[in-house]
């Protein structure tokens, strides 16, 4: 917080549009440190950032398709940092929410959120236990899409193919993205886990799966509070169904 509170004084005192350009021409201004590695360095484009693994290079990350669901499914629950509770006054359901509150676009390392996803101390870290952590891959994406500049894209291709719907490589990692944080052993939310093979096997059996993903009247629609799973994404779930809910 206190890096926060100096960072944020920092870029009052330069003026924020210009610093970059004052650090650059004007030698006599004093310039971030950029070979001391354990300091956290403002420019995201320093290859010198320790918590910037490109470079602040692109790489493609979609804000709507691979960020968005995960705060949705971990941290946006009722209770938790959704529109009603806001948690420590932290609300994640949405871009403008998300990047509000001691947010450093450029620098996942001075930005909180990122620091509690990646806390080791067990009574810090978030989401808190029971709730699992987030996996490493998630917070690597989560990572590098602030150190990218974190972008607020949006009707980025789906990468969806409905030919393909293999329960391990196509149906489990959507649930992972979209669904268990609300839908595991220790927050199986409405009594359904959705965190391996015979459980979802059971909610497909069962209808509620096909039920709630399509908005059918008489289910809940589902992911809670995020936007509707695609139709192709749906197409995946309703061939894999068919075909026999094969653990493939
Ligand atoms: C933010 C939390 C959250 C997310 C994300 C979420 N769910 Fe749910 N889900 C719930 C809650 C809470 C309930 C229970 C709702 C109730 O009973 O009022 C529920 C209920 C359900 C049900 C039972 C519906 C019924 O009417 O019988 C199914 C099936 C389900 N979810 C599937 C999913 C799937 C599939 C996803 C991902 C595509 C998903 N959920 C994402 C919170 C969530």
């Amino acid at each position: 917080m206190v890096r926060n509170a100096l960072l944020t004084l920092c870029f009052v005192l330069m003026g924020s549009m210009l610093f970059l350009e004052a650090c650059k021409h004007q030698p006599n201004l004093p310039t971030p440190a950029t070979n001391d590695s354990t300091n956290v360095n403002p420019n995201p484009t320093n290859p010198n950032n320790p918590t910037n693994p490109n470079n602040g290079n692109d790489t493609g990350i979609c804000f709507s398709r691979d960020i968005l669901p995960i705060f949705i499914s971990n941290c946006a629950q009722a209770g938790c940092h959704d529109a009603t509770t806001k948690a420590e006054g932290f609300q994640f359901t949405d871009y403008n929410s998300i990047t509000a509150k001691d947010f450093v676009k450029g620098n996942a390392g001075a930005t909180e959120l990122y620091e509690k996803i990646t806390e080791d101390k067990p009574d810090k870290i978030m989401p808190p236990p029971p709730a699992s952590a987030l996996t490493n891959e998630q917070i690597t994406l989560i990572g590098r899409w602030i150190n990218e500049g974190a972008k607020n894209t949006t009707n980025c291709s789906s990468g969806c193919d409905t030919n393909n719907y293999l329960f391990a490589a196509n149906i489990q990692p959507m649930l992972k993205t979209y669904c268990v944080g609300c839908h595991s052993a220790v927050n199986a939310s409405g009594g359904i886990r959705l965190d391996n093979h015979n459980d979802v096997s059971a909610a497909a059996i069962s209808g509620r799966l096909l039920g709630a993903v399509k908005h059918q009247s008489g289910y809940k629609a589902m992911p809670q509070g995020g936007n509707k799973l695609s139709d192709c994404m749906i197409r995946q779930i309703e061939k894999w169904i068919d075909a026999g809910m094969l653990n493939n």
